[in-house]
């Protein structure tokens, strides 16, 4: 997920739509970029941010890093500008070891000038709540944490303070009454989540994701693609070392989540795509 580092922002090319000027600096495209209004007042707007493999690999030796080019991390951290809260799987949050979400000092002012706190919420699903509070995100003591889970269970002390959303039906994690309570008790109307592929795969099949910003790495990866086998609900352990995760994994979505594509930027061969989910699936 790499740190921010202050230099000449990456220029993209604009291909999609053609209404738009021909190139746009990293600055010039944000005031551009907006989250759209949520669909419905009873939960937040979801945009979900993810790269892929040409080959739809998510992971390269289990992580995404390899992935990603300067462009696509600059579009990362400007993403978080946008929403009051960024979500991710505890896996993701395990492997990358998250730091706060907003660090450099421009991007905090941008998001006081938009009116949301410097800040946002951080919301990490997690049903075995299995997180080392030595995660520098967790040992923040500024950092404030919103835990999705369906268990009675509370994490390991951290400095961090942390809240938490309980919604189990049958034993399993209901992420819609989950998004509905962020929106409820804490007021968060707009969440950027960046994965994993299995958070992901559980967001679409819940029809929550509203739109998906996708970089589309030029780069072909190969690797077994690790999955859960048709109608498990238990998250599988691990993926063996070798094996890759697809962007979005988990049970087969019939019917497919159909988008529409929004926007299309190049830049160094990297195509980044952002796509809207086609109402009713986005709209409950
Ligand atoms: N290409 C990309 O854009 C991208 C983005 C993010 C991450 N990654 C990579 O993907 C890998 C991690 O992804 P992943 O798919 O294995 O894991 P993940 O989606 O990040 O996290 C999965 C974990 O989140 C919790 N969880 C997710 N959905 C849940 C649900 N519906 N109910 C209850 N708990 C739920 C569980 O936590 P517990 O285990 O605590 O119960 C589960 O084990 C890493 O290698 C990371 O580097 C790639």
């Amino acid at each position: 997920v790499g740190g921010y580092c202050a230099r000449v922002p990456a220029t993209f090319r604009v291909l999609l739509p053609r209404t738009e000027p021909h190139e746009l600096g990293l600055d010039a495209f944000l005031e551009r970029l907006r989250l759209e209004p949520a669909r419905t007042e009873r939960r937040p707007r979801v945009a979900l941010n993810m790269i892929s493999s040409a080959d739809g690999r998510a992971t390269m030796d289990g992580r995404s890093g390899p992935l990603g080019n300067r462009a696509d991390r600059e579009l990362f951290h400007a993403l978080r500008t946008l929403p009051d809260a960024v979500m991710v799987g505890a896996r993701t949050m395990r492997v990358e070891r998250y730091n706060r979400m907003v660090a450099a000092e421009e991007d905090r002012a941008r998001r006081v000038r938009g009116g949301l706190e410097a800040e946002p919420w951080s919301c990490i699903v997690s049903a075995s709540l299995a997180l080392d509070p030595a995660i520098p995100l967790l040992a923040d003591a500024d950092a404030r944490l919103i835990v999705l889970t369906p268990s009675e269970g509370t994490l390991p002390p951290t400095a961090a303070s942390v809240e938490y959303v309980r919604t189990a039906r049958e034993g399993q994690l209901d992420l819609a009454a989950a998004m509905a309570a962020l929106r409820e008790r804490f007021g968060i109307r707009s969440v950027l989540c960046e994965g994993g592929p299995h958070l992901a795969g559980a967001l679409f099949a819940a029809g929550l994701v509203d739109e998906l910003f996708l970089t589309l790495a030029p780069k072909v990866v190969a690797g077994d693609i690790a999955s859960t086998p048709a109608g498990t609900k238990a998250m599988p352990a691990e993926p063996p070392r070798g094996a890759a995760l697809a962007m979005v994994s988990g049970a087969h979505l019939d019917p497919p989540v159909a988008l529409r594509l929004h926007s299309l930027l190049e830049c160094d061969s990297y195509l980044f795509l952002r796509y809207l989910t086609a109402p009713p699936h986005g709209a409950g």
